[in-house]
């Protein structure tokens, strides 16, 4: 039998490669940007298989006129970028990697809490770029006072793998643990003492407010300006989820007329974020770009899970990761 073709749509781990040159013949973008659309769409006709990032965008129109196409392994947790409803009813398999980046995507949302409460990055500006040296001052008392997390509300948006571990860390840190999700999650409150809230109340008593849900119809925009206006004027606003959970210019808002106080965000509605952006001049704004699972051991994680995912598929098994359950009905696993 011939083998599938994989078209990799950027450099990963040479160790996924190789092992998916095993059952593949392997095609890999190698340029820093994304393939555009028009590329990507071409690939998709000519090959088995796609391996994805959240950059890609896979729409009904590509999966369509993808004719040879039956699995789609993106390289995340998150598969917003793709029509997975499109890819079941045409029997094409769509896979992630749920659970290798909690830890690190976890400790990255403490990274911007911390930043954003303690204002390292505006501390650290005020040191480089000689501020602190031309106002002579030393140590003074009143100097970048942030907000202590001892005894504080941290409110988690989204319950699950991610938010879990978020609150667990919250806990050491000796806050109050409250929480909004699609369901209570009994365990979490009573291993951590977690309260539910409506999302009402999450935004009113929140201190610090982490977003942790994935980006649905039913999910974008869910933070806009009346959400922002029942929050704390004290409040912190972290987002390592995905950008379009909150309206951007509601958030601009918010900041510039200070109905919070500080945000912390590493995902945007338009990535990469534009330096002339409005969010960029705002110094109680933290801003990373989009790297909440950037540690090299969660990378190769992730990279092995979405080869190993096209790896099962080819030995015509169900995928570990499979995302739409559906489609083992419309079409058996395998080329
Ligand atoms: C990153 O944002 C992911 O979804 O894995």
């Amino acid at each position: 039998m011939k083998r599938p073709r994989v078209f990799v749509t950027r450099e990963v781990f040479p160790e996924a490669l190789d092992l998916l040159s095993k059952y593949y013949d392997v095609e890999v973008w190698d340029k820093y940007q994304p393939p555009p659309y028009e590329t990507l769409l071409s690939k998709a006709r000519e090959v088995d298989a796609l391996y994805t990032l959240l950059t890609d965008r896979i729409d009904c129109d590509l999966l369509s006129q993808a004719s040879r196409l039956r699995i789609v392994a993106q390289m995340a947790v998150g598969f917003d970028n793709i029509d997975v409803e499109c890819a079941t009813k045409l029997g094409i398999y769509v896979t992630n990697t749920p659970g290798v980046l909690t830890e690190a995507t976890a400790e990255f949302t403490w990274a911007l809490i911390l930043a954003a409460a303690r204002r390292v990055v505006e501390a650290d500006h005020f040191v480089r770029w000689g501020e602190w040296w031309r106002l002579r001052t030393g140590w003074h008392p009143m100097m970048m006072l942030g907000v202590e997390l001892r005894g504080k509300t941290l409110g988690i948006l989204g319950m699950g793998r991610i938010g879990s571990r978020v609150a667990e860390i919250g806990k050491a840190f000796g806050m109050r643990i409250i929480y909004h999700s699609r369901s209570r999650k009994r365990e979490i409150e009573k291993k951590l003492g977690a309260e539910y809230r409506s999302l009402e109340d999450l935004l009113r008593e929140s201190d610090i407010l982490s977003i942790h849900l994935p980006l649905t119809d039913e999910t974008r925009h869910l933070i806009g300006e009346s959400e922002l206006k029942l929050m704390k004027k004290t409040a912190i606003l972290v987002n390592t989820g995905r950008g379009a959970i909150v309206d951007t210019e509601a958030l601009v808002k918010a900041l510039r007329e200070g109905w919070i106080a500080a945000a912390a965000l590493d995902v945007f509605e338009e990535e990469p974020l534009n330096p002339n952006h409005p969010l960029t001049a705002f110094k109680n704004v933290v801003l990373a770009p989009h790297a909440a699972s950037a540690t090299r051991e969660t990378r190769l994680r992730m990279a092995m899970m979405a080869a190993e995912n096209l790896v099962a598929f080819a030995q015509g098994k169900v995928p570990p990761n499979l995302v739409n359950r559906e489609v083992v009905k419309v079409r058996q696993p395998g080329f």
